[in-house]
């Protein structure tokens, strides 16, 4: 849990047999660059069989390989050969909702006495003909729709593709215990576990309460508070469930979250620290600007985590613009600050394909979207394909990621300006960069496992020591500072000319600029000034 992880949006990863789309092939064949880059773990977006209305988070069959992505001997070779890497392998788990194709789905609408009928959330019409509640999809648009055949509505908190499981029936929980088992017994190391805060609704389908003004953007865009078909106590049960199936194997397996919440509720979602969640990713976080607003955020994460409870850190997935874009602005200069500031949290970072190579937004034209966000709400949203287009490899036709004359699924950026293979050779570059930091990391007990304490300084910067040992200080201001009270010496700066500068009592650091720092000098402790 202490190493780091990387997303693999695998459509968009490697395309190996010219069909323009990713596929586990395209993974298994770049698995040295992630073994150069010193990854622990990869999760991979979802692989399993889907008529894709989202794009793999529609799943007909949790248990078996989407055929253009790859076949289940492909997908067992890529345990195989991540495993000689000691890199492990985590898929995506989606209980939720499956696809309206999905045969537990299409028994459970084929008649009022199905046998799976209660395995989903259906409701009549209120007495007036109404939909059965308030509640909107968080897709947009009512979260009901009614299936002429039984007469009655069925709840999608997504796309009317996606009709959300009735987690009160404990087949359905029975049935997910079968399918993580399944894929356990195949050699996965854990699940990055869909929405998993919005299994559960509550049992009496109430009405959410309207938003008010002290209410999130997401409330003030719904015109409601999600009370009751979210963040139910009752979710605990189920997380619990699969943290006891997750640990009932010779190897623990890790169990990350999808928990879209506030920081006092993500805490909730790690239970006493060893008994739910062993990761929960932080919104909070990664929708922060990157200012001093940030360094609330973690300092509230690590105030209300329960003890025990690790952290984990991302800037960038395949639903929120790229960190490089968002945070950075396309300034390589913030990007680099941002990737010192992920890899020296504690905690679990979970970089993004792209992330190592400061890859930003790609605009996507509204002919070639493919997301059906951006498909249904353009020009007024332009959905998430911006952030999905192809991982660039190298300055060639096809970026690497395809051979040249293949049209790829998604359009690519610039290649030419921002590509892993010309990054390689460039020992200034954020490749390198991201590369040494995690080597660092690694080799670094402090700063792979210390505590996280912030440290005073002055404004615009935001600095911390992680253990005993080590200072991170990041100035994410326009102006040139000095960061006063340590003395030691720096063992990497975003700026790499100043790695191995020893500094005593006072530091400059420029705007932009980051630095982690050893407070040792030739092997003794230095004191420290002004704590
Ligand atoms: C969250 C996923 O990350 C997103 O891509 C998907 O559309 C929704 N959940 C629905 O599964």
């Amino acid at each position: 849990m202490s190493g780091v992880l990387y997303q693999i949006y695998p459509r968009s990863f490697a395309d190996s047999n010219g069909d323009g789309n990713g596929d586990i092939q395209g993974i298994i064949d770049h698995l040295d660059h992630l073994e150069w880059l010193g990854i622990d773990g990869i999760w991979l977006s979802p692989v399993t069989v889907s008529p894709n209305a989202d794009w793999g988070y529609d799943v007909a069959d949790f248990c078996a390989i989407q055929p253009d992505l790859g076949t289940m001997e492909e997908f067992d070779l890529l345990i195989d050969c991540a495993r000689q890497r000691d890199i492990r392998v985590l898929l995506d788990l989606v209980p939720n909702h499956t696809s309206d194709q999905h045969p537990w789905f299409l028994d459970s609408r084929s008649s009022l006495a199905a046998q799976q009928r209660d395995w989903y959330v259906w409701a009549d019409a209120r007495a007036d003909g109404a939909v059965p509640n308030n509640w909107v999809s968080s897709f947009g648009g009512p979260a009901w729709t009614l299936d002429p055949a039984t007469g009655q509505y069925y709840l999608h908190n997504h796309l009317v593709e996606q009709p959300d499981l009735n987690w009160w029936n404990e087949d359905v929980r029975k049935a997910f215990d079968d399918i993580l088992e399944f894929w356990i017994a195949r050699g996965v190391a854990g699940f990055r576990i869909d929405v998993c805060n919005i299994i559960i609704k509550d049992a009496h389908l109430r009405d959410n309460p309207p938003a008010t003004e002290e209410d999130d953007f997401e409330a003030q865009l719904f015109g409601q508070r999600s009370v009751y078909n979210g963040n139910r106590p009752e979710v605990h049960q189920v997380i619990q469930r699969w943290r006891r199936l997750a640990e009932s194997h010779d190897e623990s397996r890790v169990l990350i979250g999808e928990t879209p919440v506030k920081i006092d509720v993500l805490a909730d979602y790690y239970g006493d620290g060893a008994d739910e969640l062993h990761l929960a990713f932080n919104f909070p976080f990664i929708s922060s600007t990157f200012d001093a607003a940030m360094r609330t955020i973690v300092e509230e994460t690590e105030t209300l985590l329960p003890p025990g409870a690790w952290p984990a850190w991302t800037g960038s997935n395949h639903d929120m613009s790229r960190f490089a874009t968002r945070w950075a602005n396309d300034d390589p200069f913030k990007a680099r600050a941002a990737i010192m500031m992920l890899l020296s949290l504690r905690g679990t970072p979970v970089l993004y394909q792209g992330d190592e190579i400061g890859l930003g937004d790609t605009e996507v034209a509204h002919e070639d979207m493919r997301d059906p966000l951006g498909v249904l709400y353009w020009p007024a949203y332009a959905g998430r394909d911006a952030m999905r287009t192809p991982m660039q490899w190298r300055d060639t036709e096809g970026g690497g990621f395809c051979a040249p004359g293949v049209s790829p699924w998604l359009p690519f950026g610039d290649v030419k300006a921002c590509n892993v293979e010309d990054q390689h050779k460039d020992p200034g570059s954020m490749l390198v960069l991201t590369r040494d930091l995690i080597s660092l990391r690694r080799h670094t007990p402090d700063l792979r496992t210390g505590q996280y304490a912030s440290v005073g300084a002055p404004q615009g910067i935001w600095a911390w020591r992680r253990g005993e040992d080590v200072l991170v200080a990041l100035n994410l201001g326009d102006h040139d500072a000095a960061f006063e009270g340590f003395s030691g010496q720096i063992l990497i700066g975003t700026d790499r000319r100043r790695d191995a500068e020893s500094f005593s009592g006072s530091v400059p650091i420029r705007a932009w600029e980051g630095l982690v720092a050893s407070l040792r000098t030739k092997g003794e402790r230095c004191k420290t000034l002004r704590p």
